[in-house]
């Protein structure tokens, strides 16, 4: 008899309640890649959805895997266009990455942005080794990197454009 690994169980994706925020901010805090002031600005945005969830400008979307919050995406309109959204910030429990769950809340946030007259969505990321995992996860859901600013973020530390039509 053949041993199949067990499949990882579908994420349910929801939108952000405000018992989540324990669990996200502990995410963003155990997420290597982030420094602490970006753990302080994704916070911000977190508060601000939840403040005003109606005319915020941030939206955000859970995903639950057996109950438990794995991870969020945060996205809004990016001011003064037409039909252009900003992809905020991505991030998923260590132990719940390559499962599926970054990939399913991104379809979950692009159709809806979509279903929105959404045409246009946009990433800024960093230039540096650190980020070249997620470069590549963004890459393979269809963006495509359409600019560089040198030493954007700091000496050394680029910024990278990039955009996915809808
Ligand atoms: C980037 C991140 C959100 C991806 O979420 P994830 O749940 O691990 O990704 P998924 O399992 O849904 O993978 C989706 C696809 O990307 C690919 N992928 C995932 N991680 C990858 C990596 N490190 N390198 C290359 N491809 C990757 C997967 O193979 C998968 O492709 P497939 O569907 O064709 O098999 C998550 O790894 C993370 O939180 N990273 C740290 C924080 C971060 O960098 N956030 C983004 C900047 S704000």
């Amino acid at each position: 008899m053949t041993l199949r690994p067990k499949p990882a169980p579908q994420p349910n994706i929801r939108r952000i309640t405000r018992k989540d925020k324990p669990a996200l901010i502990k995410i963003l805090r155990s997420t290597p890649e982030f420094k602490p002031f970006e753990v302080a600005v994704a916070e911000e945005l977190i508060n601000a959805s939840l403040d005003d969830p109606c005319s915020s400008e941030y939206y955000i979307l859970v995903a639950d895997v057996l109950g438990v919050p794995a991870g969020y995406i945060c996205y809004g309109p990016t001011p003064v266009t037409l039909g252009t959204w900003d992809i905020y910030w991505e991030a998923v429990a260590r132990e719940c990455q390559g499962q599926g769950v970054g990939r399913a809340l991104m379809a979950a946030a692009l159709k809806e942005i979509k279903e929105t007259g959404g045409r246009l969505a946009v990433i800024e990321t960093s230039g540096i080794p650190s980020y070249e995992k997620t470069r590549r996860y963004y890459a393979g859901l269809g963006f495509e990197t359409v600019a560089r600013i040198p030493d954007f973020y700091a000496p050394g530390d680029d910024q990278l454009i990039l955009v996915k039509r809808l």
